[in-house]
C-alpha cells in the first residue's frame, strides 16, 4: 500500500474526531478538566461557574427562592408576550378584550390567571427571597452592591403589579389606580408633577392607561431584564454565593 492511499484512509478514520476537535477546541486532560472546559465553552452553561462550593448546594441554604422569582418573571414575559396578542389598550376596548381572552379564546383563561397569580408570587417570593438573604446576612460585605441591586429589582417588581393593575380597566383597577396616585402626590415639591407626568393629564383616562401599558410591556421589563443580568454577573463576582464562615475550608464541588 501506498504512503498516500495510508493517510487517505487514516485522515477519513480520523473525520469524525477532527469535526469534533474544530468545534469543541478543548484540550483538556484529566476529566475534572474536561468537564470544567464543557461549562467555559458553552455560552448557555458558563453563566454558572464550573465549581461552587458545597454550602451553595445545600436547598436549605437558599431555599431556590431567587431562582423561583426569576423563573416566575420567565412565565411572566412568556404568557405576557401571549397576553398582548388579544389586549387593547383603549379605555373603550380594554375591559372587553380581556373578557373576550377569558370566554372566547381556547385556554385564554388559563393564560390570564397563569399571569395574573404568577404576578402576585413573583411578588411575595421576592419579598421571601429578600428575607432569607438578610437572615443569612449575605447583605453584608462584599455583597453590598448587590443587596442594592435588590433592592431595585424589588421595586421594579412591584411597579410592574401596579402598572399591570390598571390594565384590565374595571372598577377596581380604576379606584386602586386613582388611590395610588393620589398617593404619589403627596410627595413634598414633586408630587402634583409626577402624578401629572405618570397620568399624562390630572385624572386616570385614556393618556393614563396608554402610559401604564407602556410602562409594563417595554419599560420595566428591559430594566427588570437589565437587573436580573447584574444581579446574576455580580454573585459570580462576589465570590459565589455567602456561606458561614467555619465552612470555606476549600470545600468546592464541580457542577
Ligand atoms: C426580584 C427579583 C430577584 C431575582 C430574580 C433574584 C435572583 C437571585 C438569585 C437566583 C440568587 C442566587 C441565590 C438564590 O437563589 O437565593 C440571588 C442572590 C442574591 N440576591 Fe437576589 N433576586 C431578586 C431580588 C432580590 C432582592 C429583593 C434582594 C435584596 C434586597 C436580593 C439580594 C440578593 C443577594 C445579596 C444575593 C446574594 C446572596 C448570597 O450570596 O447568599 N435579591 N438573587
Amino acid at each position: 500500500m501506498s504512503a498516500s492511499t495510508y493517510s487517505l484512509k487514516e485522515s477519513i478514520k480520523q473525520l469524525p474526531r477532527s469535526i469534533k476537535r474544530s468545534v469543541w477546541r478543548s484540550e483538556a486532560a484529566t476529566p475534572e478538566q474536561r468537564r470544567a472546559a464543557a461549562v467555559f465553552e458553552n455560552v448557555f452553561l458558563h453563566v454558572h461557574p464550573a465549581r461552587v462550593h458545597v454550602n451553595t448546594l445545600r436547598t436549605g441554604y437558599t431555599l431556590g427562592l431567587g431562582l423561583a422569582a426569576f423563573y416566575l418573571f420567565l412565565i411572566l414575559l412568556g404568557t405576557g408576550i401571549l397576553v398582548m396578542f388579544y389586549y387593547t389598550p383603549s379605555t373603550q376596548l380594554a375591559y372587553r378584550s380581556m373578557k373576550d381572552l377569558e370566554y372566547a379564546v381556547s385556554f385564554g383563561v388559563v393564560l390570564r390567571n397563569m399571569h395574573r397569580w404568577s404576578a402576585h408570587a413573583m411578588v411575595a417570593v421576592a419579598v421571601l427571597h429578600m428575607c432569607r438573604v438578610f437572615y443569612t446576612g449575605a447583605y453584608k460585605a462584599p455583597r453590598e452592591f448587590n443587596w442594592v441591586v435588590g433592592v431595585c429589582l424589588l421595586l421594579v417588581t412591584l411597579l410592574l403589579s401596579f402598572t399591570g393593575y390598571l390594565l384590565p380597566w374595571d372598577q377596581l383597577a380604576f379606584w386602586a389606580v386613582t388611590v395610588g396616585t393620589n398617593i404619589v402626590a403627596y410627595i413634598p415639591g414633586l408630587g402634583e408633577k409626577v402624578r401629572f407626568l405618570l397620568l399624562g393629564g390630572n385624572e386616570v383616562g385614556q393618556m393614563a392607561l396608554l402610559r401604564f401599558y407602556v410602562l409594563h410591556v417595554v419599560v420595566l421589563p428591559l430594566v427588570a431584564l437589565a437587573l436580573v443580568g447584574v444581579h446574576f454577573w455580580r454573585i459570580r463576582k462576589d465570590g459565589g454565593l455567602s456561606r458561614p464562615p467555619q465552612t470555606d475550608a476549600g470545600a468546592t464541588r464541580a457542577s
